[in-house]
């Protein structure tokens, strides 16, 4: 989380700087900060709250400069205060940091007993004071060596120099970091994204490098503090996939565009003449791979879990998955014959790319699913299976986890054919009905009249339940999520069997019950249980697929039906309205739906 943008520039840089940290905003925005050097002097600014607080509190007129750095945070250490937002500047050196700094309170000690001043609650300062103390014994490049070696944790940092006044200091360890190169200036930035209406020439930073940016040079080192070359990449430029056109919020906008979402991975995956699934240069031979291990973190993670249903209905190969915070720190048993599936929208969440390092310390098949190609989970996997979804600006996830599930349905149709576990003529016809799936979702679309009335009982509700059996119970899980994330309300996703073991003591009158009852094989178990929330005063929500039969049931509050198909893709369908049905909820109470309070679109500290 939090987002950095440094810029060396001949001409004036405050109005990029503010413009790059409005878009950086999706990283974090409790509070927001800016230093430039101008006359000699570091000229600091910064309030809590978001960028546009900087730009009615103070007067930007004052606030001069051919090189600064810029920060959006999302607190760690310290309340988000003004105090605490970042750049952290002493008299010489200004400071923005993304991560965090385990070993702070040792360091901080020693500082202090060297005379060194705080001021705030973070673990920043005591970079700002580390790298002063080591600039005393040492040129600019030595001491940053020295410093970074100093600090435990992770970080992505952008440092300025009151006596070093053309250049900025850009380093990386476990959070991502980008240099983007311009006419006569050079940018730093957290990612492509933020740099992207100024340049589309990247170089990322790997883990343990540092750079330094001058108007009109770049150069790069490692962690030994020796000079090394990298590979600028020309990235495309489509500005318009990062606007909101006529949407009112880039999440209404992004779940209209899931039909595009699908469309596109069926034409990057799907051969259409041989009605057959490409895996362009897929690295292992089939026999090698005995099972599988999901891992990922929030929605991600319920990808994996939808996955593991899909592998084990379509394919013999023992599956597991897991939560990448956990997965870590768990003393695990690699297995060679195993594959590593590690999904992620932005490729860079940091315990899903710790969990991806662990796996690549101990030699496994590591494969990603992510959305942004140019990512750390990305560039670190053996294998990717890119979304194809375009950029996801929405703090909650919802076309990512429409293309991240498609992607895993192809990879599991795939290896069940090639394992022989799948008949060719069931492949066949399970291909011809995903081809459908763009119509069938833009038809799902269509519902929405009916979820936005249904929405505001959720509001007065003081909690409501998310219920499915079988690969509809991780899109209750989904579901749950997305309303508790976007309106604050408690909601609770279970497998609709597990009531009985305790949960139902929560259901009382009138309280709002999701159920998820597709026409499937768990369809007459999950109706039944229903019934049994219903008799005890639930007002039940029953979202189910269309058929010829009537549900059997009395009593149920609101019924919305999807499109019918194959079963495998029932859950794409019943994603969408759980995605209005929150969208709306949160529009209703006027909550800010693309920045959900205490949330960051990519949380890049563990
Ligand atoms: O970028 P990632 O897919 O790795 O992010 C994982 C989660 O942080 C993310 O899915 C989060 O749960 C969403 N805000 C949910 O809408």
């Amino acid at each position: 989380m939090c987002g950095i943008i440094g810029i060396s520039s001949n001409k004036p840089v405050l109005t990029d700087i503010i413009n790059s940290l409005k878009k950086l905003e999706y990283r974090g925005y409790d509070s927001a900060g800016i230093a430039t050097l101008s006359d000699g002097e570091i000229n600091e600014i910064k309030s809590e709250g978001r960028v546009d607080n900087l730009e009615q509190n103070f007067d930007l007129k004052n606030l001069k400069g051919n090189i600064g750095i810029g920060h959006v945070r999302w607190a760690t250490h310290g309340i988000p205060n003004r105090i605490n937002a970042h750049p952290h500047s002493s008299h010489n050196v200004s400071v923005v940091h993304n991560g965090i700094i385990e070993n702070s309170t040792i360091l901080k000690k020693t500082l202090i007993s060297k005379g060194y001043k705080f001021k705030s609650q973070t673990d920043t300062e005591v970079i700002v004071h580390l790298i002063s103390e080591n600039l005393k014994t040492a040129e600019l490049e030595e001491a940053v060596t020295k410093t970074l070696k100093q600090l435990h944790g992770s970080f992505a940092l952008g440092i300025v120099f009151k006596d070093i006044p053309d250049l900025i200091v850009g380093a990386r360890r476990g959070s991502p970091l980008a240099v983007g190169y311009g006419p006569n200036e050079n940018y730093l930035g957290s990612d492509s994204y933020a740099l992207k209406s100024m340049t589309n020439k990247i170089t990322y930073l790997d883990d343990s490098e540092f750079c330094i940016v001058k108007k009109d040079e770049v150069n790069f080192f490692n962690e030994e503090g020796k000079k090394i070359n990298k590979k600028i990449l020309e990235l495309s430029s489509d500005e318009e996939s990062y606007q909101k056109g006529d949407f009112k919020h880039f999440m209404a906008k992004e779940i209209e565009e899931q039909p595009t979402t699908v469309k596109t991975g069926i034409k990057e995956y799907l051969d259409n003449v041989n009605n057959d699934v490409n895996l362009f240069n897929f690295p292992w031979k089939i026999d090698e791979i005995k099972s599988i291990k999901l891992i990922g973190c929030g929605t991600a993670y319920h990808s994996c879990l939808i996955a593991k249903y899909w592998f084990e209905e379509l394919t013999s190969l023992d599956v597991n998955i897991d939560i990448a915070s956990e997965f870590r720190y768990r003393n695990n048993r690699f297995k060679n014959d195993s594959l590593y599936i590690f999904v992620s929208q932005s490729g860079e969440t940091a315990d899903t790319y710790a969990a991806l390092d662990l796996c690549n310390k101990n030699k496994m098949k590591t494969c990603s699913v992510v959305n942004v190609i140019e990512s750390s989970i990305a560039r670190n996997s053996n294998y990717v299976l890119p979304i194809h979804c375009g950029p996801e600006i929405g703090v909650a996830s919802t076309k990512a986890f429409l293309g991240q599930i498609l992607v895993l349905y192809i990879l599991a149709l795939k290896l069940g054919f090639l394992k022989n576990e799948l008949e060719k003529i069931k492949y066949q016809e399970k291909i011809k009905d995903l081809k459908n799936l763009p119509n069938l979702i833009e038809k799902t679309l269509l519902l929405d009249s009916h979820i936005q009335s249904i929405s505001s009982t959720f509001n007065e509700a003081k909690g409501s339940m998310f219920l499915g059996r079988g690969s509809s119970y991780p899109i209750a899980l989904e579901g749950a999520l997305k309303l508790k994330e976007l309106s604050y309300i408690h909601a609770e996703g279970y497998p609709a069997g597990e009531m009985k073991h305790g949960p139902l003591a929560l259901i009382e009158e009138g309280m709002p019950v999701v159920v998820l009852a597709p026409r499937d094989n768990y369809y007459k178990k999950t109706i039944s249980n229903m019934q049994e929330v219903i008799a005890r005063g639930a007002k039940v929500l029953l979202i189910t697929n269309k058929s010829d039969d009537e549900v059997v049931s009395e009593n149920i509050w609101e019924t919305i039906e999807v499109e019918s198909t194959n079963k495998d893709l029932l859950p794409f369908l019943l994603t969408i309205p759980l995605q209005k049905l929150a969208y709306y909820s949160a529009l209703k109470k006027g909550y800010d739906i693309d920045k959900p309070r205490n949330l960051a679109k990519s949380v890049t500290v563990e």
